[in-house]
């Protein structure tokens, strides 16, 4: 059941040959994807034979399988994790009933909803990821770009297979307008805004993958403990790819950090116009760089209270992260959560419904990972002797969603004036300056072994292959 049947047109572990109807709707959804991958994906990459690793079993050791293809062969498809067949809703207000194999009548227009936000994003950051291929800064780097970029579209497939079999007609046309909004376009754009930002260079890829794809992680999971068992299945197996899109930021912002940390100790100095001038990014633009995809991905969990939240919640479609590991009752009628307000101009604590607070609790949740790896950015630096450290910003910064939307923040947590925002807003967000520097350093780098002098090589390459294997052969 695990195992992968590659024989079909469309891979799946899903018997899709036993649904005639499915099939070929999925068929016909296919071309558009091809087409679309052609229009917006990766850049001149048509004839690269590039070492993918491809999903062939869902079981949790051994998946994957490397090897160069071209990417519009990629082995997209439907893997669902084995399923349970006794399998129990675990909160809200079915808690204790057995999970949806179908989608609930009463359920539908949410279920709908969710999977389409969710499918949108996939798409959205192939498109905001396509130029960058043509500035890549090693062979090693490009090879990892288009590892994510691939999976993207696989995520999509997951979606998209959700919506045909489930949701008829709307499915289908949901289907179709995941590939027709374009990240960006003025007219037709994304549905959530990090997903129609820039991502212009490849320190803003590395914070993206790093802050951008732990959103994912935490909304996937959070859909993972979902009564909707098809749902619940397809987002556990996406998990598993999404790792690897975290480390990809993770192990990028840290070789950053290890030239910068080389260049200003051989240089003897923390001047950032001379650490610039030696070809490295100083920690200041990391910093600017890090508040800005911190701030704006910290927006994607929502309002702060939200009675959609409460409601996806109770009934069963949205758990938290890590839901089976809590020792609550699971149902939350009658608690309460800590959010911020702002009263008179500063910032309070006041307590309200939990249910109503999910998005806050999630993104929490989400604080506290992304905190951790920030941390072992500083280990890079604290190893090299440099006394700087970064920090994420904090959670009023710089927001444009919910009851902190409209309030001016410092980084460090100080309500400011109009006046002062404006003054020092380019000491905490990234100027026009700090990209142009940025993209000036933004050279194509592709001979094997070879890296861009503002970051260091990896400690070691992708699957156990050595730093300088040809990852891409170029057609
Ligand atoms: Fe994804
Ligand atoms: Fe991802």
């Amino acid at each position: 059941m695990s195992t992968i049947n590659y024989s079909e047109k469309i891979p799946n572990n899903v018997n899709l040959g036993e649904d005639r109807t499915l099939q070929r709707a999925l068929e016909g959804w296919q071309p558009n994807f091809i087409n679309w991958w052609d229009d917006v994906g990766p850049e001149g990459s048509t004839n690269y034979d590039v070492y993918l690793r491809t999903a062939v079993s869902v079981d949790p050791n051994g998946w994957a399988q490397f090897g160069h293809v071209k990417m519009r062969d990629y082995r997209w498809g439907i893997f669902l994790n084995p399923g349970d067949a006794n399998r129990e809703i675990h909160f809200g207000d079915h808690k204790g009933e057995k999970a949806w194999q179908d989608v609930p009548g009463e359920h539908r227009a949410n279920l709908r909803r969710i999977i389409v936000t969710q499918g949108d994003t996939e798409p959205a950051s192939v498109e905001q990821q396509r130029h960058l291929g043509l500035t890549a800064p090693s062979m090693y780097d490009l090879r990892n770009l288009f590892q994510i970029n691939v999976e993207e579209g696989r995520h999509l497939w997951a979606m998209v297979y959700l919506l045909h079999k489930h949701f008829g007609r709307d499915g289908r046309e949901e289907a179709e307008a995941l590939l027709q909004r374009t990240s960006g376009d003025q007219d037709n754009p994304r549905i959530l805004g990090a997903f129609n930002e820039k991502t212009p260079d490849w320190l803003a890829i590395f914070m993206f993958t790093y802050f951008t794809d732990r959103d994912g992680k935490f909304q996937l999971s959070a859909l993972a403990e979902s009564a909707f068992d098809p749902l619940a299945r397809t987002t556990k197996f996406m998990l598993t790819e999404e790792a690897h899109h975290m480390f990809v930021g993770e192990s990028g912002v840290s070789r950053v950090l290890a030239r910068t940390a080389q260049v200003m100790n051989d240089l003897k100095t923390d001047d950032p116009a001379k650490v610039r001038a030696a070809g490295a990014i100083d920690l200041g633009t990391i910093q600017r760089y890090l508040n800005f995809h911190y701030s704006v991905t910290i927006d994607l969990f929502g309002a702060d209270q939200s009675s959609n939240a409460a409601t996806f919640y109770s009934s069963g479609l949205k758990g938290r992260y890590e839901e089976g590991k809590r020792s609550d009752d699971h149902i939350l009628k009658g608690q309460t959560y800590k959010v911020l307000e702002v009263v008179n101009g500063q910032l309070q604590e006041k307590d309200v419904p939990m249910l109503n607070a999910l998005n806050e609790v999630l993104r929490d949740d989400f604080i506290k990972d992304s905190m951790a790896g920030v941390g072992r950015w500083n280990k890079v630096l604290e190893k090299a002797g440099i006394p700087t450290r970064l920090a994420v910003p904090h959670k009023a910064f710089n927001r444009q969603i919910g009851a902190l939307a409209g309030i001016k923040m410092s980084p460090d947590g100080r309500v400011v004036s109009e006046a002062e925002w404006t003054a020092r807003k380019a000491e905490w967000l990234p100027t026009p300056e700090d990209f142009a520097f940025v993209a000036s350093l933004m050279g194509r780098v592709v001979e094997p072994g070879k890296f861009a002098g503002w970051i260091a090589p990896p400690v070691m390459g992708i699957n156990r292959q050595p730093v300088d294997f040809e990852y891409v052969r170029f057609g």
